[in-house]
């Protein structure tokens, strides 16, 4: 006899972790970059339930039709408050040991990022810094880095090497995300950012550090299986345009998907190349040329923005958001947390600020901050929204609905946090 004859009812099928009592779940939907007027599309269940096996999510739907069908073994209880994918943020700096507080008051009193590294600031103070410290070190750092993306309900972190600078240092930087890495609930995706600056040995020899990358750094990357992506910094004070695609094009010969920061600073033309050579990001634009929009837009290259680094840096020019989403770039949203130009590790704050800086709604900026920005990654077909058969990383927020996520600046939302199918932070 089966349970439904004995019962008249199915018996609910047990498994690993079921959410209920949510006010709401909103969530993109898709595997690819929402576009245009499809950023701001979500799916919205009020009163959902959401059902996890394993690492994936196996039901979503209204709680009064699932409420009975699933049991699980450990259960959460959302107390009304909103559930969305975790966070990804696809732009971060996460491996120095050193901080940089003295140069943000400097800021305040009217000197320029430029100055400041002119001044043998910025980059290159983080560099000393991490040459002086173990591995162990910057994977304890790094370790303490990640657990704050956690509690503000990041599941998915880009990181960047690129305060190391030499051969041994840049290494050194890979390896400790990748030991991270090993034991993290998160999950990183490395990027060699060799090409950052110039260390203070090769000022006199650029060249010299251009072949460093070339010949010494990418090869043992690629060989050891450090990174998936590579970066530079292209910038009238960092890497030139024909610097960056030498570097670049190795990188790709070398199985490496490729990043670049591009016309953060001056109007360079750095989003051009990145489509041209079909990087999977071009990243900051407050420079960006009506060109360059069009290049990115055909080229399918995600816009990577990081609306909280101009703030921090005091600077006037701010990428054209809006301008990029009506044009039908795609665009992600991500901290560039790292210490000289944004000492942030909240999405959620970046979301307020996107909404308020580029006139986002909370709907654009949720998609922007979980799809577009796995999709960036490589990662839209296996995270970064809430759909059945996607990884289970999910983020309880303390808010009865999704636009509670922009509307409230300066308290973290998140109450907990679901990474891969398991329970990693709780609160109250
Ligand atoms: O993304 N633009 C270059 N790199 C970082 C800043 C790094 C630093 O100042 O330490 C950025 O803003
Ligand atoms: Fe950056």
């Amino acid at each position: 006899m089966s349970s439904v004859e004995r019962t008249g009812r199915v018996a609910p099928r047990e498994v690993s972790l079921v959410i209920r009592n949510a006010a709401e779940l909103a969530t993109p939907l898709g595997n690819s970059p929402r576009l245009g007027a499809a950023l701001a599309q979500l799916r919205v269940v009020p009163d959902p339930l959401l059902a996890i096996d394993g690492e994936q999510i196996v039901a979503i739907g209204p709680q009064r039709e699932l409420g009975e069908r699933f049991v699980g073994r450990l259960e959460l209880d959302a107390r009304r408050g909103t559930l969305v994918p975790g966070f990804v943020d696809a732009h971060t700096h996460p491996v120095f040991a050193t901080t940089r507080e003295d140069e943000f008051e400097l800021r305040t009193r009217g000197a320029s990022y430029a100055e400041i590294a002119a001044a043998g600031g910025g980059i290159l103070s983080t560099t000393r810094g991490v040459r002086a410290a173990s591995q162990t070190e910057l994977e304890e750092r790094l370790s303490a880095h990640l657990a704050r993306f956690v509690e503000h309900g990041t599941t998915t972190v880009e990181a960047k090497s690129g305060y190391g600078l030499s051969v041994d240092d840049e290494l050194k930087c890979l390896r400790a995300i990748a030991a991270v890495r090993a034991r993290s609930e998160l999950d990183l995706a490395p990027t060699f950012l060799g090409a950052h600056d110039y260390p203070l040995e090769h000022r006199a020899d650029k060249p010299a550090y251009v072949r460093a990358i070339l010949d010494e750094m990418l090869p043992r990357v690629a060989a050891e299986g450090l990174a998936e992506y590579c970066d530079v910094f292209t910038e009238t004070i960092a890497f030139s345009l024909e610097d960056s695609r030498r570097i670049l094009e190795r990188a790709r010969e070398l199985g490496l998907g490729l990043r670049m920061h591009v016309d953060q600073l001056t109007p360079l033309g750095g989003a051009e190349l990145a489509a041209e050579l079909g990087a999977a990001s071009a990243d900051h634009l407050e420079h960006v040329s009506e060109r360059g929009i069009e290049r990115l837009r055909e080229s399918g290259v995600v816009a990577v923005l990081c609306p909280v680094v101009p703030l921090f840096l005091r600077q006037t020019v701010e990428a054209p958001g809006r301008k990029l989403i009506d044009a039908g770039v795609a665009v992600a949203i991500s901290t560039d947390f790292n210490p000289g130009s944004c000492y942030l590790p909240s999405m959620p704050e970046v979301c307020s600020w996107a909404a308020l800086r580029y006139r986002m709604s909370a709907a654009e900026c949720l998609s922007a901050a979980t799809l577009n920005a796995a999709c960036s990654l490589g990662r839209g077909a296996e995270l970064g929204s809430l759909e059945v058969g996607k990884r289970a990383d999910v983020v309880v927020l303390d808010a009865p609905n999704h636009k509670h996520l922009v509307y409230e600046l300066g308290r973290n939302p998140v109450r907990a946090v679901v990474a891969r199918g398991r329970l990693v932070r709780s609160r109250g």
